[in-house]
């Protein structure tokens, strides 16, 4: 009898654990179904499109040429993107998935090629900081074509592909 009891209170402890973790994964999709927007993945995706925003003034900067202006502009901004690249890490830190999101929960299965990832943008954003401290316009293209690579790595590997 004693026996029984055990077994009976250890399936309980079982089915709960079903339950719950049952219950995280509809929660994820009723995210989604609701278009919920949960503030952690807003705040992970304002740093994504600020990454963004930079990118896109740098490349505008480049088209006016390589005056010593655009190649201030060209230095600030990649320096912005640095700094927002090494934000990313925190700002992912915690598996969210239930809301709006692009994000594949592979993001938190392979966290260190992740944040991996985004080492190398921070790094090949001091680049082109320096190629454009230097008024190295090659140098500048070229970073900006290893940056927008890094962006395009990420993308792959941790966000649902586009339909
Ligand atoms: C370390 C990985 C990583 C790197 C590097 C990265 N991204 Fe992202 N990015 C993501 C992930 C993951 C999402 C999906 C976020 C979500 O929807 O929760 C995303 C989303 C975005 C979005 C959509 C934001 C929104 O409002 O939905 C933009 C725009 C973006 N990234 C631009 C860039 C640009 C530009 C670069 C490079 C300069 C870049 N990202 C580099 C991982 C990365």
């Amino acid at each position: 009898m004693e026996n029984a009891g055990m077994w009976r209170q250890l399936a309980l402890v079982v089915l709960a654990i079903g339950f719950v973790s049952g219950c995280v994964r509809i929660n994820d999709d009723l995210g989604q179904v609701f278009r919920y927007k949960h503030p952690k993945i807003e705040a992970r995706k304002k740093v994504m499109r600020s990454i963004a925003g930079s990118l896109k003034n740098i490349k505008i900067a480049t088209e006016a040429g390589g005056g010593v202006g655009p190649m201030r502009k060209i230095k600030w901004a990649a320096q912005d993107i640095a700094k927002n690249a090494r934000k990313i890490r925190g700002a992912f830190g915690h598996k969210t998935m239930s809301g709006v999101t692009t994000a594949t929960s592979k993001v938190w299965d392979n966290w260190s090629g992740f944040t991996q990832t985004a080492g190398n943008l921070a790094a090949s954003a001091e680049i082109l900081a320096m190629a454009a401290d230097g008024g190295d316009m090659s140098g500048v293209k070229n970073g900006i074509k290893t940056v927008g690579a890094n962006c395009g790595k990420c993308h792959k590997a941790f966000r649902v592909k586009k339909k």
